[in-house]
């Protein structure tokens, strides 16, 4: 095994969709057979921008933890963790937080983004701000040299380069390593409505939906606009049911809809009928193992809480290191 080490964490703000389980937990599955793997949930940053309410933050992470284990994320390859379970990334956040110049936090395009997108809630906090300063103790705690993370985390993580620049120059020692991102080819999972998946918009294919709801969400997805009528020939490259089917469908039997949709041979209906079997066949796990689990979510927690306590071994090695670098 590469002794090369990997970290990625999942924000404890939601339950996980299937856009969740085709950009990252099909990469991280992956990934855990190659390297020494740490995946944790957020929860403290779920805090930043639903701090007014708390309530489920919980829930989250055990749903969370259960859709890890439905998917294939194996506590034997890899570290799973909470991060509130592992103080040490406050205490790191804390001593970053004295050498990181706010004006780096301020030109943070995400952080600008992530404002605007949720105009309705008061984020002119010193968390909200302080947000990449934290995801970078997350990393940089564990000396990961990959982070595996989607394109909107690309500025954090640069900050977490600088940031590690800074330390080690700092106080004259190579404590951290720089982490690099490991850019996965995300593929584009739109939601029902034809636009990005995302909770925020209520079009979501949920990896704890039951099979009938799947079904449902499928019938009713949006296609080519233009292809009001049944006779109306359809363009697959503007259909967001055609999206899917670019990552599911093997090619052979995706060309044949295509071809369909072009000469109005086939209806939607008919190539939504091509695309469920092997949707369903991807979310099988999920409504095999879900629901067993969801049964008794306390072993689903004793899995990660046995994983924090390995975490924080490694987090606890690396403050000491810390601590002395910086004399205190
Ligand atoms: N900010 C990440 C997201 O929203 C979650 C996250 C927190 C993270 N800490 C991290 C990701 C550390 C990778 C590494 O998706
Ligand atoms: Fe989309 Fe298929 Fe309908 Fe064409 S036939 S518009 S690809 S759902």
């Amino acid at each position: 095994m590469s002794t090369k080490r990997v970290l990625s964490g999942m924000q404890a703000s939601g339950r996980l969709h299937l856009g969740n389980l085709l950009g990252a937990l099909a990469n991280w599955t992956r990934l855990q057979q190659e390297y020494d793997c740490y995946y944790f949930i957020a929860d403290w940053h779920a805090l930043s921008s639903s701090y007014q309410d708390t309530h489920e933050i919980q829930t989250f992470v055990q749903e969370i933890a259960i859709d890890w284990l439905c998917a294939g994320i194996d506590p034997d390859k890899a570290t799973l963790f909470i991060q509130s379970r592992v103080p040490e990334h406050a205490e790191l956040h804390l001593l970053l937080s004295m050498i990181t110049p706010v004006p780096w936090l301020e030109r943070n395009p995400t952080y600008k983004e992530k404002q605007q997108e949720l105009a309705g809630r008061d984020l002119s906090t010193y968390g909200f701000l302080g947000y990449p300063v934290l995801q970078a103790a997350d990393i940089v705690i564990y000396k990961a040299h990959f982070v595996p993370v989607g394109i909107d985390q690309l500025p954090h993580l640069e900050l977490a380069r600088e940031i590690v620049r800074r330390f080690n120059h700092l106080y004259g020692r190579e404590v951290f390593v720089e982490p690099e991102a490991l850019l996965s080819e995300a593929p584009k999972v739109p939601g029902t409505d034809g636009r990005k998946m995302s909770k925020s918009y209520d079009n979501c294919i949920y990896l704890s939906d039951d099979r009938e709801t799947v079904r449902q969400k499928v019938r009713t997805m949006v296609t080519d606009p233009a292809r009001v009528r049944r006779e109306d020939p359809g363009d697959p490259e503007v259909c967001p049911v055609f999206d899917i089917h670019k990552i599911l469908t093997p090619e052979a039997e995706r060309e044949e809809c295509a071809e369909g949709c072009r000469t109005a041979a086939i209806g939607c209906l008919d190539c939504k009928g091509v695309l469920l079997p092997h949707l369903e066949q991807t979310m099988e796990p999920f409504f095999e193992k879900r629901s067993e689990l969801a049964s008794r979510p306390k072993d689903a927690l004793e899995v990660i809480e046995e994983g924090s306590k390995r975490a924080r071994l490694v987090a606890k090695a690396t403050m000491e290191e810390v601590r002395e670098a910086m004399g205190m």
